[in-house]
């Protein structure tokens, strides 16, 4: 390992799993909130491309899929540093002796990716006024659920997720980082109809890449070779992002990040929700699904 990695992975504080407070009933992490009154206060560029996700509905993967397309499809300029250095995650706080994502953003040169999990009426208003293109990335609630629970256990500062029957019922409560579900993804949806969001889906994504990277570019307004589209899509599928020590997180300290409990990059796939979900939790989830989703038109695929 050298020098740089190792230090940048040095962690010389406890690291503890966070307190949540609510901020307009979203939990957010103490340390968010500490700065909250910045982040709210963030001065977007008109020139700043956001993507928004609720958390596990692929943002990394969208993050490499963009980052591949401003660079061409240079590969060694996309590993030129981590995700979240190359994309500023703005309302994240991993210690208070570390540069914040709000920090980093501020510091960043134009045009900058920014990343967020804020639901729609937390983003800061700056990127409404100044008309900024967000990408919103969602994955049906099921797979969402499993990959944040698996999250839960293998990220240190993450709270403490309990049982996998205990967190599904955070979970369908929304008494988890970031909110509900629900209303994340409707919320959103409806955003779309008065701003310039790109809302793009997680299964669409897998089922068929070209396609939809194809509507990134054509969102971005470049258009790029076939070859270069063929690389962008071999470079970004889950085995490839899996091997990437620039994309899988695995430059984050050990202490924070355990892979060894349930790596980043784990499964990747639809559908894996059938290998957590019980009979009875599948029913129980189903009829409050449909109440919850009534009323609006957006529809998830739980498989492909
Ligand atoms: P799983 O835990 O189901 O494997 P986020 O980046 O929003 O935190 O989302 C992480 C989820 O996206 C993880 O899901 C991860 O494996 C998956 N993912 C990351 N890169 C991917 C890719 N190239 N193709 C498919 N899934 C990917």
């Amino acid at each position: 390992m050298s020098v740089e990695k190792e230090k940048a992975m040095k962690v010389d504080w406890e690291v503890t799993r966070c307190e949540t407070v609510e901020v307009e009933g979203i939990p957010l992490t103490t340390k968010s909130y500490a700065i909250w009154d910045k982040i709210w206060a963030f001065q977007a560029r008109p020139d700043d491309l956001l993507i928004a996700t609720y958390t596990k509905a692929g943002t990394t993967w969208t993050q490499e899929i963009v980052d591949m397309i401003q660079h061409g499809g240079d590969i060694e300029k996309c590993k030129r540093a981590p995700t979240h250095d190359r994309q500023p995650f703005l309302e994240w706080v991993v210690h208070e002796s570390l540069p914040s994502g709000l920090e980093r953003a501020k510091k960043m040169p134009s045009p900058r990716t920014l990343k967020t999990h804020l639901p729609v009426h937390l983003i800061p208003p700056s990127f409404w006024k100044e008309n900024c293109k967000i990408i919103y990335v969602a994955r049906n609630a099921k797979d969402n659920a499993v990959s944040y629970y698996h999250f839960h256990r293998m990220n240190q500062l993450m709270p403490e997720p309990g049982t996998w029957e205990e967190f599904l019922e955070k979970y369908i409560a929304g008494k988890v980082l970031w909110g509900s579900w629900y209303n994340h993804v409707k919320g959103w949806w409806r955003a779309k109809d008065d701003h310039p969001i790109l809302y793009l889906f997680y299964e669409d994504i897998k089922e068929n890449p070209r396609q939809e990277i194809q509507k990134v570019m054509q969102f971005l307004e470049k258009d790029l070779e076939k070859e270069v589209l063929d690389k962008i899509i071999h470079h970004t599928q889950f085995e490839i992002m899996k091997e990437n020590s620039m994309a899988n997180y695995t430059t984050t300290s050990p202490e924070i990040m355990n892979h060894k409990i349930s790596p980043f990059m784990r499964k990747g796939a639809v559908g894996d929700w059938k290998n957590h979900f019980t009979v009875a939790q599948n029913e129980r989830f189903d009829e409050d699904y449909k109440k919850k989703m009534a009323g609006t038109s957006l529809t998830f695929r739980m498989e492909l």
